[in-house]
């Protein structure tokens, strides 16, 4: 049944004007199991139009992920040794990485729907199909790599740069794992890590960008998206790009560390010098921000000076 819906989206991809009738006989099924599925793919959030005496079309025609097609976009030096998978609808594609034996990876998966995805601190990740991109890369180091807590951070230097190599230079990184732009949410990086020092270990980091959401969501923040910042690359030469920068980043940090893109880091850093409240589960603290340290802290100053935080502990709100 989900495989019908997938290959409802994939008729309707296009942009096209479809029958009920062409589509059900396509697909080998009746017209009210058409309508059916295009009804749940609406509740899903795919912009669906309806037409009576027409059909069924999409509001916007709609790249569909394709593996092979981001495979032959990714650079050459990952081509042959990243596994890439790409599926309609799934729960999520860090807990598919997570099942993966070691052997498997380095491994991509990515989604156009997830039905239960992560976001950080035990959130929700809302991920409705038509656009946006889910994806997870898992990754086994040898040994603990130096500055480990800062990884993510390097990760959101890899989204900003493969997005600036569109054209699309304006996204802010908001520590520790946030992409922002015009004041509302972008995107956000979730790292899961298992292993023990000094390693080996693996990480899964998943990232959810927004390209083009659907217009009455409610996902609890402010949200923008891609599409308000310039002109969207096609979906899979986009998500090749996003791997291809966060393998190549991957493999610096496994012997370097954040050394190599705090420069980056704090060029994008939108909460420099500004006054912020951090909340832990002590309380709330309010001090203005310094930046980020050599191993990814974010540093703080208080009325009683400098107090420094790491990811996971805390979360940021603007207040200034
Ligand atoms: C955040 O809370 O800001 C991080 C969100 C990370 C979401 C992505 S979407 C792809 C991958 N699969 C998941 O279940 N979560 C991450």
């Amino acid at each position: 049944m989900k495989d019908l819906r997938a290959q409802l989206a994939r008729r309707l991809a296009d942009g096209r004007f479809h029958s009920g009738e062409s589509l059900a006989r396509d697909l080998g099924v009746s017209r009210s199991a058409v309508w059916k599925h295009v009804r749940a793919l609406a509740g899903l959030g795919l912009d669906i139009q309806s037409v009576p005496g027409r059909g069924y079309r999409l509001a916007e025609p709609l790249e569909l992920l394709d593996a092979d097609a981001i495979r032959a976009a990714l650079p050459v030096a990952w081509r042959e040794r990243l596994g890439v998978a790409a599926a309609f609808s799934l729960d999520s594609t860090s807990a598919r990485l997570a099942a993966l034996p070691d052997a498997a990876l380095p491994a991509a998966c990515l989604a156009e729907h997830q039905s239960a995805g992560r976001g950080r601190r035990g959130r929700v990740w809302v991920s409705p199909p038509g656009g946006n991109l889910y994806l997870s890369l898992g990754w086994r180091f040898a040994a603990l790599p130096p500055d480990f807590p800062a990884l993510g951070l390097a990760a959101g230097v890899a989204v900003c740069e493969a997005l600036a190599g569109f054209g699309l230079e304006e996204p802010g990184l908001k520590w520790p794992n946030d992409l922002v732009a015009q004041g509302g949410k972008l995107g956000g990086l979730l790292l899961e890590v298992s292993g023990e020092p000094p390693g080996p270990c693996r990480v899964i980091l998943g990232l959810g960008l927004n390209l083009r959401m659907p217009r009455d969501i409610e996902v609890g923040q402010a949200w923008t998206e891609l599409a308000a910042l310039g002109p969207l690359p096609g979906r899979n030469r986009l998500a090749a790009a996003l791997l291809g920068a966060l393998c190549a980043m991957l493999d610096t940090f496994a012997t370097a560390g954040f050394a190599p893109f705090r420069g980056a880091w704090e060029r994008r850093d939108v909460l420099r010098g500004r006054l912020v409240e951090v909340r832990t589960e002590a309380g709330r603290v309010q001090g203005r921000a310094l930046g980020v340290a050599a191993d990814g802290a974010l540093r703080l100053w208080l009325s009683d000076g400098e107090r420094r935080f790491y990811s996971g502990e805390v979360s940021v709100r603007m207040t200034a």
